[in-house]
């Protein structure tokens, strides 16, 4: 069965609610829900539930979550909490959040889990960093990041999820993996988890390419047989380019 392509703009630590209600609208007023790809935001916390009042087609997901229902972890925020806002996706493991915030494989795995028990799918992001790139680490790095967060899933969940390969050095930088290193990481990411799980899982498996994506660059990527679509930072935040970014993806 074919993978719908998704498209989905992280927008980090920006946008009042106010900001977010205009993209909604901005944008919503362009979709008809017949397009061939699920596009989405993923937004800051204070701003979920703005987005999901005023989506009508485009998927909401979180930014992050943690892996434990409730109790004394101040400042987190549950997945019971996210499910009562209803988001659908919910984005784990941004580089940002593994180097500024300490976030493991391990942590990874458990909100996967745990996500995937309310039945919102997590958006895994794994990539190297330059060094690691320089150094031709990026297959082990790959690989060690999959086994780490993918522990404890089988293969059935495994299926259902968003894998986001994210190339540190293209993120933010303005210097994206030309499509042979974007298709080639995405292909690795797909033949590990067929390593891991089986041929069927690897199939279904949806993988995006993240990093310094553009209306421009963007179709380039979704030429690519094992991208499935794109996580995109800056060039989310803006209706206009947003918009780009869709009607060169409709077809
Ligand atoms: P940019 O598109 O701004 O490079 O950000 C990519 C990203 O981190 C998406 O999660």
């Amino acid at each position: 069965m074919a993978r719908k392509p998704i498209i989905v703009g992280n927008w980090k630590m920006n946008k009042l609610r106010s900001e977010a209600e205009e993209f909604m609208n901005g944008v919503e007023a362009h979709l008809t829900g017949e397009e061939k790809a699920d596009y989405g935001i993923a937004a800051p916390y204070t701003c979920v539930d703005t987005c999901v009042k005023n989506a009508k087609h485009l998927i909401v997901a979180a930014e992050n979550c943690n892996e434990k229902d409730s109790g004394a972890y101040t400042g987190e925020v549950s997945v019971p909490m996210l499910e009562e806002l209803g988001i659908t996706y919910c984005i784990i493991g941004h580089s940002e959040r593994r180097t500024y915030y300490n976030e493991t494989n391990e942590a990874c795995a458990l909100k996967a889990k745990r996500l995937l028990d309310s039945n919102i799918i997590p958006i895994l992001c794994i990539g190297e960093t330059e060094a690691q790139y320089d150094a031709g680490e990026t297959e082990n790095v790959i690989k060690t990041q999959l086994n780490g967060s993918l522990a404890g899933l089988t293969g059935e969940e495994v299926a259902r999820l968003v894998i986001a390969y994210e190339p540190i050095w293209a993120i933010g930088t303005g210097k994206s993996a030309d499509e042979k290193t974007a298709q080639d990481c995405c292909k690795l990411v797909r033949d590990t988890v067929c390593a891991m799980y089986d041929e069927a899982t690897a199939e279904a498996v949806r993988v995006q390419y993240g990093g310094s994506v553009k209306p421009t660059n963007i179709k380039e990527y979704m030429a690519c047989p094992d991208i499935d679509g794109a996580l995109i930072g800056g060039a989310s935040l803006k209706v206009d380019s947003f918009l780009e970014i869709i009607d060169a993806t409709k077809e």
